[in-house]
């Protein structure tokens, strides 16, 4: 069975960030947050102020940060930080995440790459070598897993493991939030190269939508090992 959708490509996020952007000029509404029904965010952010707390995240980065505002809220809430950083490859969310900075109060200190960290070639990840003490990806393996995209014959969900991992600090924190896994599908999938290990994972309710279950969203924290 075929996995890939529109939303396994750029074109589709350069489109969604692009109206976004223009959206948020006239309404100041930043747009869709991901899994904001289930309330990830705010679990995300309260799991992060709790086990590292400001300044202690030893240099901070969002996969995929989309809006940004994942790094938005995480600064509101205190955790201010030297090196915090959000990546996307998609170009429209970058120059929106940026605006936002530029014209949001106390946002100043967070910055934002574009950056495809699947990719061998790509600048960010060739800099950024060991760099991170905390990971964060809100959806964004999950739009990678439908992806059609091949990386020396890998699939995305194959190759994300050794790209996190080469950014992170030893014992380095990565934090996946994700649908289209179950928690132990995401524990197989990225402790597979063995370059990192399952830490801890963030509990949610289990939603049900006309006598179905909903699909469940999982939080899961792995350690780089070494
Ligand atoms: C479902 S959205 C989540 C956005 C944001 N993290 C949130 O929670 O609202 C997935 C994001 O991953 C980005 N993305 C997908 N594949 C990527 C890749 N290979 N490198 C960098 N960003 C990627 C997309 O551009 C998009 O912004």
């Amino acid at each position: 069975m075929s996995h890939t959708s529109i939303l396994g490509t750029k074109k589709h996020w350069d489109a969604v960030y692009s109206k976004e952007h223009i959206l948020y000029n006239q309404t100041k509404d930043i747009g869709e947050c991901w899994y904001d029904d289930a309330d990830a965010e705010d679990k995300i952010a309260h799991f992060i102020l709790t086990h590292f707390g400001p300044g202690k995240t030893g240099g901070l980065c969002d996969l995929g940060t989309g809006n940004g505002h994942l790094l938005f809220k995480l600064s509101q809430l205190g955790l201010h930080n030297s090196a915090m950083v959000g990546i996307d490859y998609s170009s429209a969310s970058v120059s929106f995440a940026k605006d936002v900075v530029s014209k949001g109060p106390d946002l100043e200190g967070i910055h934002f790459y574009q950056s495809d960290f699947l990719r061998n070639d790509d600048t960010f990840l060739g800099n950024h070598s060991g760099k991170f003490g905390l990971i964060i990806d809100k959806g964004t393996l999950d739009a990678i897993f439908l992806s059609k995209e091949k990386y020396q014959g890998l699939t995305g969900v194959e190759v994300y493991p050794h790209k996190v991992a080469s950014m992170m600090k030893r014992n380095g924190v990565l934090l996946v939030t994700a649908c289209n896994f179950t928690a132990d599908e995401l524990i197989d999938a990225v402790t597979k190269t063995g370059e990192l290990e399952y830490w801890t994972r963030l509990e949610y309710p289990v939603f049900e939508f006309g006598g179905r279950k909903g699909s469940k969203v999982c939080t899961v924290g792995f350690r780089r090992r070494d």
